[in-house]
């Protein structure tokens, strides 16, 4: 078997734990492979500094029983056991272990986004600064169609935070500034450089496979990973889902690990990335 790089040394230390690791899912010509594990029981297996960008998408702990509108009806904001709210101590530790692993697996000049809304993004920013990453940009995705708030006791939930942070100050992170303006998509190409992003939420023809509760649009990670990585760069998900971030590495040529602990959204990620085919082809 032909490994690439130093990911030989990834893929060997995964065979080693075999039995634990198999992958659920494995595209050998692309190198993208899924796991259907709690991350925190995978981090701890990853060796240190071989990954060149996390994209996370964490639970924000947001469902709390709370009511929003969904193709004009009134629907629980629920999505799963996985979000439920919980108490700031407990968020924040859940943060800061997944965060430090991370941290660990990342290479030298290495970067990560993570994905959020109020209810974790402080904790998750907090964590960060305490892990001793270099917090690079905070992009806020203004969301142009966001569903109307029908309490009208709060201002209109119109959009999510990316944090984008280096493993240390030191780091020389990748900054694809040229590479961006080939993706500017009609809007005006100094946009594509600033730190509110405008975009859609999830087409309807990201979800033919079926849907996951908090799927993240191609758009948003697209932009995110041609900015901050390279072609052949190894990419890591530790929430994946419904495999967006994997569907974006295969489009773009990244290698890609992705880990959910939920099958149903691992079937939904096989099958979207069955389907999706490389630049190459
Ligand atoms: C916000 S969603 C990610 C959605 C994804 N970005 C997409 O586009 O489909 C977070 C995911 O984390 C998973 N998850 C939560 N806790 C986990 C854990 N301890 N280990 C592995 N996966 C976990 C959930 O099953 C859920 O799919």
């Amino acid at each position: 078997m032909k490994y690439y790089n130093n990911n030989f040394e990834f893929d060997v230390q995964l065979q080693i734990a075999e039995n634990n690791f198999s992958p659920f899912y494995y595209d050998f010509e692309n190198k993208i492979k899924l796991y259907n594990l709690d991350t925190f029981s995978f981090l701890p297996n990853i060796p240190d500094n071989c990954v060149d960008l996390i994209f996370a998408d964490p639970p924000y702990f947001l469902s709390s029983g709370g009511i929003t509108c969904s193709s004009g009806k009134k629907v629980c904001v629920d999505k799963g056991e996985w979000d439920k709210s919980r108490d700031i101590e407990s968020i924040h530790n859940f943060n800061k272990k997944w965060l430090s692993e991370s941290k660990r697996i990342l290479k030298a000049n290495g970067t990560i986004w993570v994905c959020g809304t109020f209810h974790n993004i402080f904790s998750v920013g907090f964590a960060l600064q305490e892990l001793g990453f270099k917090i690079l940009n905070n992009i806020v995705w203004e969301k142009k169609d966001p569903p109307p708030n029908l309490t009208r006791r709060y201002f209109t939930h119109a959009s999510e935070h990316l944090i984008w942070a280096a493993k240390t100050k030191q780091s020389r992170h990748t900054f694809n500034y040229k590479t961006l303006k080939t993706i500017s998509n009609g809007e005006a190409i100094k946009s594509v450089w600033r730190d509110i992003w405008k975009m859609p939420s999830v087409d309807h023809s990201e979800k033919v496979f079926g849907k996951h509760p908090t799927q993240k649009p191609e758009g948003v990670i697209k932009r995110a990973i041609l900015a901050s990585s390279n072609t052949g760069d190894l990419v890591f998900d530790p929430f994946c889902g419904s495999g967006t971030t994997g569907v974006v590495c295969k489009k773009q040529n990244r290698k890609f690990v992705g880990i959910d602990n939920n099958i149903e959204y691992l079937n939904i990620a096989k099958k979207r990335l069955a389907s999706t085919n490389n630049r190459n082809n």
